[in-house]
This record gives C-alpha cells, structure tokens and sequence, in this order.
C-alpha cells in the first residue's frame, strides 16, 4: 500500500515529560538525588575509587548545605562542581546516552535525578557552577522558568547558560523559588524536616562517618553510628567476594553480627519499638546505604526457610555491600532506594546472608533456655566499628548450655598443648573457635556420649 507523505505526530510536549517524571517520586527522594550528585562529585574528585569499607577516604573537607524553607530551597556544596561541558553536553539532558563514561563508581546511573528534583521542587530554578577549568576557575549559571519554558515545545528542547559569578568554593548551588505547593507545605512541616533528617543521616552513614559534612537548615547532621560487638565469644562475620553482572564486575562485601544484645522480653511495646531500631539488613550500593536496617522479605526475612521477622532477633545488624564501577550493574530499584531483589547478583547473594540470620536466629531460640549465661557473655562484647571488624568466613556466636533456672555451675579449668586444641578445633568445627568454645563442645560431645541427651 502506499504511504501517505504526511506522519502522525509522536513528540511528547515537554508538560506531559515534567508530570511523567515527577509523579512517582517522593519529594524527600528528590533531594536524596540532588545530595547523590553532590556526593558523586566529592567522590570524583577524590579519584573515584572502588568505596570499600576498608578505604579510609576523608570526606572531612567535602559539605553538601541544604535550606528549605517553605518559599525557598537550596542545596549548595563544595564537591567540585560540573564543567561547562558537562552542563552543555549531558547534565541537562533527560537520561543519559549509552555512549557515557560511567566507570566512576557513582551511584548516578539514569541521568534524570537532577532535573526530576529541581521541577518538582518548584518553578524557579537556578543552577550555578564552578568549576576548575584547566587551572582557572570558572562560572556558570543555568537559569529555568518552568512555566515559560513548558510554553513551547518545539524541539530542540534546550535551557540557557549564562555567565555567572564566582561561588566561594568550587561546586554546585542549586535554588528553587516559587516552591510547588507540595514543596512549600513539607518544608512547613516539623515532622516532614524530622523525617528527612532522620533519612539522610541513614542513609549517607558511611560517608557521614567518613566526615562529610551535611547540614538541614543550619544544623549538622551526624550518621548512624553502625557497630557490631566482639569478644571470645561473639566474632562477627566479614566475607568478600566477586561476582559479575553483565558482565560488569561487582564486589560484594558482606558483614554480620550482634549489634546488640537481644531484648529482655517480647512484650508489644518494646515490638512497636523494635520497628524503629536499627537492626536488620542494611544493603549499599557505591557506598550509599539504599536500605536499612530491614526486616523484611527484601533481605531474605519469612522467605525459603527463613522465618518472619521477631522482636527476638532484635540485635542483628547484617550489612551487604556492591561495589562497581558502573552503577547500573548495581542490584538498585530505579528510585535507588530498594533492592531490586530480581537482580541475579543479589539472588546470588541471600544465601550468604541467609547463613549469617539463621545463626543468629538460632543463638537467640538457646538464648532462651540459658539467659544468664548469655547475658553475661553478651556483657563482654565491646562496640567496634564496621571498619575495623576482622575478615572471618562465618559469624562465631557463644555455644550456650541449656539448664534449668537458678542450677549452679561448675567452672571448669586445665591446660592442654596448643597444637593438640587446634588440631580438635578443626575436627570440631574450625580452626577460629575459641579455646572456651572448643572446651565447651567438647564437654558436651562427651557428656551426651556417656551420660546421653536430657
Ligand atoms: N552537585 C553536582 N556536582 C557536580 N556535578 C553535578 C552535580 N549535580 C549534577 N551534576 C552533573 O549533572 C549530571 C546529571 O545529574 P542527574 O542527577 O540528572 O543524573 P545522574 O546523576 O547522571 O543520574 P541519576 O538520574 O541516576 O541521578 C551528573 O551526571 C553530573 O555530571
Ligand atoms: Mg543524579
């Protein structure tokens, strides 16, 4: 048949693009996106480095400033700023090309994040730079009025950049004026401003710990502090290893343990308590934390063999890390606050997890029959920090004996070669136990051989 000469018209217009890409985001995710950047850029100028927890980068001289007030927004950092180039050739653009470098570990991937906060942010929009051009510094302005530029839609869809002045520091400021009504009214709100406090102290932890410097109408914010407990007895676990997605390399660290000891009771109080906790499964992508301290399904929680979350297993940190250089071989949700738990990489992983949360579930099902004992080891465990947990294939958690409330103990004490207890530790389990833990086992291998199980 022959075609007629004229086409069915299929551009979008820009309102429809601007509503599409606002809609299914959260205005707290908006901002999480705008501090992203801002954190992309101090990584890039530290050198974009794989951000391992072993990597002691100082972020100390890095700060992202955020004000909202409820006619005005500003986010101004000193992360080094994007370059005219940068802001002609992609950063403007919705979505980022195939041909882009994106071997800079960032957690950047789309090429939407910036746009989609600011127009959802408001109708006024300036976004300044400045950079280091080869030695010199340089400005720039990038200036939007939503309303006059939605007013046409004919293609090529473009913003201006104007000459600007110089900032103070090099970096990026980005101000929003007459505030969406949506915008104005969360940054009316105490509770909206509580909330995202609480969620970037979160979520940026590692590199708050790090030192970065971030600050909500004034005032710092400071990180989650993440510790697990060591002695003798508790030894968390520190596994890495490699896996590829897409052929893309990724490296997976994995750490676990007790953070706490366990609750005293199960009473509904302390439930509704334990929902605001810290314990669960913490899941980082290029270093930022996209999920915390999770008790749900996502991390493996009343799947397979696993059972539902417990107020009993209060106490368990476990924090999974993907590192890659290319972001989108992370196992990220598209609003990067979730796990795509589809992902093969990630599928690949829960087992692993599964082994560090079964154990743990099982300490706390002994725990029950032994709580004295148990306490009093638990009492031993000192804080250390994430950073400094030793590398360790398993969790090693205190092999409890069951007894009746109130019974006496004996304690029992004698010294045997070293290499012979070695050699006993691997047969028993591995060659890591403790000398307690072997003297422990071996004391009930024998009595339930000789005396039999009660
Ligand atoms: N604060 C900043 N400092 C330096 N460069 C920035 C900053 N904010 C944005 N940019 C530049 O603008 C680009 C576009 O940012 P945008 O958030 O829209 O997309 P992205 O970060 O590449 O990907 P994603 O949509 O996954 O966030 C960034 O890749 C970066 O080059
Ligand atoms: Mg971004």
């Amino acid at each position: 048949m022959a075609a007629i000469e004229r086409k069915a018209d299929a551009n979008p217009t820009k309102a429809f693009f601007v509503r599409i890409i606002t809609k299914d985001i959260s205005l707290e995710d908006c901002i999480l996106d705008l501090i992203d950047n801002s954190v992309d850029g101090a990584w890039r100028c530290e050198g974009s480095r794989p951000i391992g927890l072993q990597d002691g980068t100082d972020l100390s001289k890095y700060s992202i400033m955020i004000e909202a007030t409820p006619d005005k927004f500003s986010i101004i950092d000193n992360c080094g700023g994007m370059s005219l180039d940068d802001a002609v050739e992609h950063a403007f653009s919705f979505g980022r090309e195939a041909t882009e470098d994106h071997d800079d570990y960032s957690i950047g991937v789309y090429g939407i994040g910036m746009k989609r906060a600011v127009f959802k942010l408001g109708g006024n929009i300036r976004v300044r730079s400045t950079y280091d051009d080869k030695g010199t510094r340089s400005a720039f302005a990038v200036p939007i009025n939503v309303s006059k530029w939605l007013s046409n839609d004919k293609p090529p869809w473009d913003f201006d950049i104007e000459e600007d002045e110089l900032l103070p520091n090099n970096g990026v400021e980005i101000v929003v004026q007459e505030l969406t009504p949506g915008a104005a009214g969360a940054f009316e709100s105490p509770a909206f401003l509580q909330g995202l406090r609480r969620t970037i102290a979160r979520d940026y932890a590692l590199h708050l710990n790090r030192g970065l410097r971030i600050s909500l109408n004034g005032s710092e914010i400071s990180g989650w502090k993440i510790e697990l407990r060591q002695s003798e007895d508790f030894q968390p676990m520190r596994l890495e290893y490699k896996d590829k997605a897409d052929n893309e390399e990724v490296s997976i660290e994995i750490i676990g343990g007790m953070a706490a000891p366990p609750p005293e009771s199960n009473d509904p109080e302390e439930e509704a308590d334990n929902e605001k906790q810290p314990h669960g499964w913490y899941v980082v992508c290029n270093g930022r934390i996209v999920l915390a301290g999770d008790k749900t399904a996502i991390s493996g929680w009343g799947t397979d063999d696993w059972p539902n979350w417990h107020p009993q297993y209060a106490g368990f940190i476990g924090i999974i890390l993907f590192t890659a250089a290319n972001a989108a071989a992370l196992p990220l949700t598209t609003t990067k606050r979730s796990v795509d738990i589809t992902s093969d990489i990630y599928r690949r992983a829960r087992p692993k997890m599964r082994e560090v949360s079964t154990k743990w579930i099982a300490y706390t099902n002994q725990r029950k029959q032994a709580a004295d004992e148990a306490k009093a080891k638990e009492a031993l465990a000192v804080p250390v920090s994430i950073y400094s947990v030793a590398k360790r294939a398993t969790v090693a958690l205190p092999a409890l004996v069951s007894r009746p409330a109130g019974e006496r103990l004996a304690n029992v004490h004698y010294s045997v070669p070293v290499s012979r207890l070695k050699k006993l530790a691997k047969e028993l389990g591995g060659i890591n136990m403790s000398n307690r833990e072997v003297g422990l086992k071996s004391f009930n291998y024998t009595y339930d051989d000789l005396v039999g199980g009660e």
